[in-house]
Order: C-alpha cells, then sequence, then structure tokens
C-alpha cells in the first residue's frame, strides 16, 4: 500500500487500535505518545537549524535534545490521567507522576541515537508501556510498546499485545497505516553489528563468520532504533550488540531499549535473547541493567544461542 493510498483511506491509529480491542485508555496513552512524537521531531529540526550554523546568538544553554525529548515526553504523560510513574533513561530514578490510581507505568528512551543529529542519520523514541512497576521481568508486566522513527518519514510502530503494526505521519499531523500484523520471515539477509570487532568474544565472533560466510549484508547506522526497524520492516535479519571483553553486559539498556523492541519483534514472530534466556524473560534489576542482545529473525537467533552455548 502506498502512502498516498494509506492516506486516503486514513485509516487512523485510534480507529486501528479500536478495530483491534485495546483497552480504551491503552488506546488513548499510545495515541497521546504518538502525537508526542511530533512535537519531539519540531525540536530535532529545530536544533539541526542550528547545528546549520545559525548557533544560538543569545547564548542560551541548548538543552541537550535528549533532556528536551525527555521533558516533552514526561510533561505529556504528567497530566495525561493514565500514567502513575515514569521511568526515563534521561532521569536517576523512577518519578511518580500520577496521584497514585493510574493504571501504567512507563519506561522511555526520549531520545535514542541522538549522537546521530547533527548527522541527519534517523534517531528514535522507544516507549514500554507496563501494567506494574517496571523492575521486573518484562514478560510479566508489558502490556504495549512502541518506537517512533525520526528519517524522511516519521514512522511509529506499536503492539498492545496483538500484533505489530507500522504506521506514517501524513502532511495533516494524521498517523496512517502502513502496514498491520507484520510477520517477520524465519530468516533475512542483513546482519548490524554493534561493538567493536577486537573486543568481540571468541562464540560471538564465530558466529559472525557464519553469518557472513552465509552472504549476510552487512547494515548498521548506530542507531538502535532504525537499525531495529530496518529488520523489521525488511521482516528479517539479526542485530546484535554483544557482551565485550572489556563490558560483559553488553551497552543496551534492559528496560529502556531492548525489552520493548523484544515485545514488539516477539509480537511480528522475532526473537530476542541474551544469548540464553529470552529477553523478556530477564529480571530487570535496576535502570541501568544492561544486557547483551541478540534480536530478529527465529532461525539466526536460534544459530546464535548454539554459536553461544559452545
Ligand atoms: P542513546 O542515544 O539512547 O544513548 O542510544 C545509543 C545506542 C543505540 O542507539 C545504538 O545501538 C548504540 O548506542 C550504538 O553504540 P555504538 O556507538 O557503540 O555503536
Ligand atoms: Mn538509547
Ligand atoms: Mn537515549
Amino acid at each position: 500500500m502506498s502512502i498516498s493510498d494509506a492516506t486516503q483511506c486514513a485509516t487512523d491509529l485510534r480507529r486501528h487500535m479500536w478495530m483491534a480491542g485495546v483497552e480504551t485508555e491503552l488506546r488513548r496513552l499510545i495515541w497521546q505518545i504518538a502525537i508526542t512524537g511530533k512535537y519531539i521531531s519540531a525540536k530535532i529540526h529545530e536544533a539541526n537549524r542550528k547545528f546549520a550554523g545559525f548557533r544560538n546568538i543569545f547564548g542560551e544553554e541548548q538543552l541537550a535534545l535528549d533532556r528536551t525529548a525527555d521533558e516533552i515526553l514526561k510533561a505529556q504523560l504528567q497530566f495525561s490521567g493514565f500514567v502513575r510513574e515514569y521511568a526515563s533513561e534521561e532521569q536517576d530514578s523512577v518519578i511518580v507522576i500520577g496521584k497514585g490510581d493510574e493504571q501504567y507505568f512507563i519506561t522511555a528512551d526520549p531520545l535514542d541515537g541522538s549522537s546521530l543529529v547533527d548527522t541527519n542519520l534517523s534517531i528514535g523514541t522507544i516507549i514500554g508501556i507496563h501494567s506494574s512497576p517496571v523492575l521486573n521481568e518484562g514478560r510479566k508486566t508489558l502490556v504495549a510498546a512502541m518506537y517512533i522513527t525520526y528519517g524522511p518519514l516519521i514512522t511509529m510502530v506499536y503492539s498492545a499485545g496483538k500484533g505489530s503494526h507500522e504506521f506514517v505521519l501524513n502532511r495533516e499531523g494524521e498517523y496512517v497505516l502502513a502496514q498491520e500484523n507484520i510477520v517477520m520471515d524465519d530468516r533475512g539477509s542483513i546482519y548490524s553489528l554493534g561493538g567493536l570487532r577486537k573486543e568481540w568474544l571468541p562464540e560471538h565472533l564465530a558466529y559472525v563468520e557464519f553469518l557472513e560466510s552465509s552472504g549476510y549484508k552487512l547494515r548498521y547506522s548506530g542507531g538502535f532504533v532504525p537499525d531495529i526497524n530496518q529488520i523489521l520492516i525488511k521482516k528479517g535479519g539479526i542485530f546484535s550488540y554483544p557482551a565485550l571483553k572489556k563490558s560483559p553486559s553488553g551497552k543496551l539498556r534492559l528496560i529502556f531499549e531492548l525489552q520493548p523492541m523484544a515485545y514488539i519483534l516477539e509480537q511480528a514472530g522475532g526473537m530476542a535473547t541474551d544469548g540464553s534466556r529470552d529477553i523478556l524473560d530477564i529480571k530487570a534489576t535496576d535502570l541501568d541493567h544492561r544486557s547483551p542482545v541478540y534480536i530478529g529473525s527465529r532461525f539466526e537467533i536460534q544459530k546464535a544461542r548454539e554459536f553461544l552455548k559452545a
């Protein structure tokens, strides 16, 4: 379905979730977060214009975009009436932003890949929506997850436990359905690898050599959101930020980055592991809990487990 066709049918996000039987408050919360992506995107473009030589002549402290995105998101959620606690990569602790009786607990990576802003590469926002406090196993607490990709188009992928679906923000500022119930193939043909090669452990290197001898093509931008989005939309492949010699837990954060993406990819028939356990079965011990990750289509994940067990 081309974007213009999608615009014509204008199956907007709210209607899609209503037809999918998503719970009312959760529908409103997902929609509210999706709309917040427009404000964050505007800030990215504003900052980019500043990067483009029009430095802020008033010498104001140009808030790092990460913190700006976090403030925008927190403010939107604070008054939504649906969110009890807000945990963000930009905050030191979980913040109680509700009155104490709200249904949902949010994890946010408000801006992932912000170091890429000045290169004009795509970056994103990653959100986990939980029904109970977030320091737990994702499989027990997550009820929805979503990410927004700020690229040539602004796209949003969400799952509320009934498949994973992609929307595109149109000229009128409405999210229109691009594809629903995305189902990944059993295997793909791209691999996306973080960390320095000289830092990789032998079993990871053996796995990578298997992928390379099988003809996989390298696709790595350094932005977790577009790197994962590519694997989902191409319906196959593998992303890994592995355990490294100097950092056995890898780099990526379990609750802010890995759990939401694992939830979305599992809903699309994919898998996500730390090399032995499912990402969603790992109990988050603290906000900064990091984990190695292998996430993508089934064949590549099962192969990763074999190599890492060896
Ligand atoms: P963030 O900008 O939220 O800190 O995340 C950056 C992460 C993630 O986007 C990406 O996969 C990873 O950093 C890239 O790390 P390297 O620069 O080590 O490749
Ligand atoms: Mn991040
Ligand atoms: Mn971030």
